[in-house]
C-alpha cells in the first residue's frame, strides 16, 4: 500500500509543481497585462493579443501592426517557442533591437518559466 502511495506521489508531483508555476505566472503577467490581452479582440491594446502565443509564428496577427523585424522573422518561419520566448521576455531588444515592446526584461529564469507555463494554460483554452 505505502508502495502505490509512493509511486502516485512520484507520477503526480510533477504536475502539481506545473500548476503552481502557471499560477506563480498568472500573477506575473500583470507586467505584461497593461499592454497585452490574452484573448482576441477589443478594446485593441499597445501589444498584440497572447491567445496561443507559445507556438504561434512570430509577428503573426494579421490585424496588428508589428515592427518589420518581427514580421520577417515570422516570414521566415518563425515561432514562439519556450525557448525564445523566454530569451524574448528576458531582453526583448537583445533579440529585435528595433522592436516596439518597451519592457525591461525578467532576469530570473524561474520566473519566465512560470510566465510561460501560464500563458500554456491560456492557449489550452483554461
Ligand atoms: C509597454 C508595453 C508592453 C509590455 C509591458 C509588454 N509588452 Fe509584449 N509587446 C508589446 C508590443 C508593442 C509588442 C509588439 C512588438 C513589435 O512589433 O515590435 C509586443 C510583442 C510581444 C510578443 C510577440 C507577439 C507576437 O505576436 O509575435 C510577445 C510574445 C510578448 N510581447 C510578450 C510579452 C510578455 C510575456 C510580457 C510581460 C512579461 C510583455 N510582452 C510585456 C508591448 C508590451
Amino acid at each position: 500500500m505505502r508502495r502505490i502511495l509512493l509511486i502516485l506521489l512520484l507520477v503526480f508531483s510533477p504536475l502539481a509543481a506545473s500548476a503552481q508555476d502557471a499560477d506563480a505566472g498568472r500573477s506575473l503577467f500583470r507586467k505584461c497585462a497593461a499592454c497585452h490581452a490574452l484573448k482576441p479582440g477589443p478594446p485593441m491594446r499597445a501589444g498584440p493579443h497572447l491567445d496561443g502565443v507559445v507556438g504561434r509564428v512570430i509577428g503573426s496577427l494579421p490585424d496588428y501592426s508589428y515592427n518589420a523585424s518581427l514580421r520577417s522573422a515570422g516570414r521566415a518561419g518563425g515561432v514562439w517557442t519556450e525557448d525564445r520566448l523566454s530569451h524574448f521576455i528576458q531582453d526583448p531588444r537583445a533579440m529585435f533591437p528595433d522592436t516596439k515592446m518597451n519592457f525591461a526584461g525578467i532576469a530570473q529564469e524561474q520566473q519566465r518559466r512560470d510566465l510561460i507555463a501560464y500563458l500554456r494554460t491560456i492557449a489550452a483554452g483554461a
